[in-house]
């Protein structure tokens, strides 16, 4: 409190003796005092300074004090500052009563009581001080939720790009392993061919041995597909992301038995790489949470489009999560999943009805909203 100025106190009265009065009586206020000797220097003064209230003989020479609240109001910075009507008659005070609808919020009749005044005034100078300190501390906490919110945006900013190098790497990764392991393991099949067709006749031993490489050669090269498939699905690039999603799905269903229904959009939605690949992690983050955790036997895969967004939902029919698992900090897959859509400008809804089944909405717009 210490540091905001001294509340200031407008009087505006054109009887000299009655202004010096009202000075005395606010001397001993811990405050500044303005004066002004019309309405139009008034307002002048209400639009140079705030003050925690005005007092305002209602006798003015060109215009009554009423006028004079009026022309004050008119000026936004004393829009709501409380005013005080001094009244010299019992007629003045019955004026002072428009006053009120001019927005004055009190009045007192002269001669003035000193005690009356000053406690009045002093109700509007705690009350200035109070809503001070509020405003001070609204604006002390836009400069803090404004920095939380920047540094919010440059952490988003810093995981997005760090999801964009590890796909990159993930991606060259993947084509490495495709491509090198790949061309080796074919052209040692190639090889084992070659051999198998100059093996002499009866040599059983060594022909069972040519067999069992074959079928080591074409599992190794099923485990470099599934291993560089895994980090980067070349589907995704080749056939899009429904086709992926489809081929996913149907691998989902061989390897857990868990049916799936897929009601995916016969053409591709041709977003751009970015968005494929988070929608394909978050659907491959969504479907292992479900063969992990869910004990379902089925899952719903809905991928459609509404105006300027894509709209995935995959709902199972397992044990339903549980709220404290969609709050708990600790559930990172969960918060993975919600960093992309939020990375991308969009959302993700995840629902649990106990012993129903797990709903999980994802919503991207396919341009990113109010960015470049
Ligand atoms: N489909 C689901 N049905 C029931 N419970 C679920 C489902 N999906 C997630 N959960 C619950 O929510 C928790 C948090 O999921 P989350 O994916 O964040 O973590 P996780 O799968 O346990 O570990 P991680 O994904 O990091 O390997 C899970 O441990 C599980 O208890
Ligand atoms: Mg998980």
């Amino acid at each position: 409190m210490s540091s905001l100025p001294k509340p200031n106190i407008l009087i505006v009265e054109d009887d000299a003796q009655m202004l010096r009065e009202c000075r005395e009586i606010v001397a001993s206020l811990d405050v500044e005092i303005t004066t002004a000797g019309d309405a139009q220097e008034a307002s002048h003064r209400a639009m140079e300074a705030d003050f925690a209230v005005i007092l305002l003989g209602v006798r003015m020479p060109e215009r009554d004090g009423v006028a004079a609240a009026r022309l004050i109001r008119q000026c936004e910075r004393s829009r709501h500052t409380p005013i005080i009507f001094l009244s010299g008659t019992y007629d003045d005070a019955v004026s002072s009563f428009r006053g009120y609808e001019a927005g004055g919020v009190d009045y007192l009749l002269k001669p003035l009581v000193p005690e009356i005044l000053r406690s009045k005034i002093s109700v509007f100078i705690d009350l200035y001080r109070y809503n001070a300190e509020l405003s001070r501390e609204i604006a002390e906490r836009k400069v803090v939720e404004q920095n939380l919110r920047e540094s919010e945006e440059r952490l988003r900013e810093f995981a997005a790009h760090i999801q964009a190098v590890r796909e990159e790497e993930r991606t060259s990764m993947a084509r490495e392993i495709h491509d090198e392991l790949g061309q080796a393991l074919t052209g040692l099949k190639m090889d084992l061919s070659w051999l198998e067709k100059r093996l002499p006749k009866g040599l059983e031993k060594q022909t069972e041995k040519v067999k069992s490489m074959f079928r080591l050669i074409d599992d190794t090269i099923q485990s470099v597909r599934k291993i560089s498939s895994e980090l980067r699905p070349q589907v995704l690039d080749d056939v899009g992301l429904t086709g992926t999603l489809r081929w996913q799905a149907r691998e989902f269903q061989a390897r857990t038995g868990i049916r799936c229904k897929v009601d995916l959009p016969e053409e591709e939605f041709g977003i751009d790489q970015n968005r494929s690949t988070a929608v394909f992690r978050i659907f491959q983050e969504v479907m292992t949470n479900v063969a992990r955790h869910a004990k379902a036997t089925k899952v719903d895969i809905k991928l459609r489009r509404d105006a300027d967004h894509l709209i995935l939902n995959i709902a199972d029919n397992g044990r339903g999560i549980a709220q404290a698992d969609l709050r708990s900090q600790k559930s990172l897959g969960l918060v993975g999943i919600r960093e992309r859509a939020l990375i991308l400008g969009g959302q993700v809804e995840i629902e649990g009805i106990d012993g129903k089944g797990t709903s999980v909405t994802l919503s991207i717009p396919f341009r990113l909203q109010g960015r470049a």
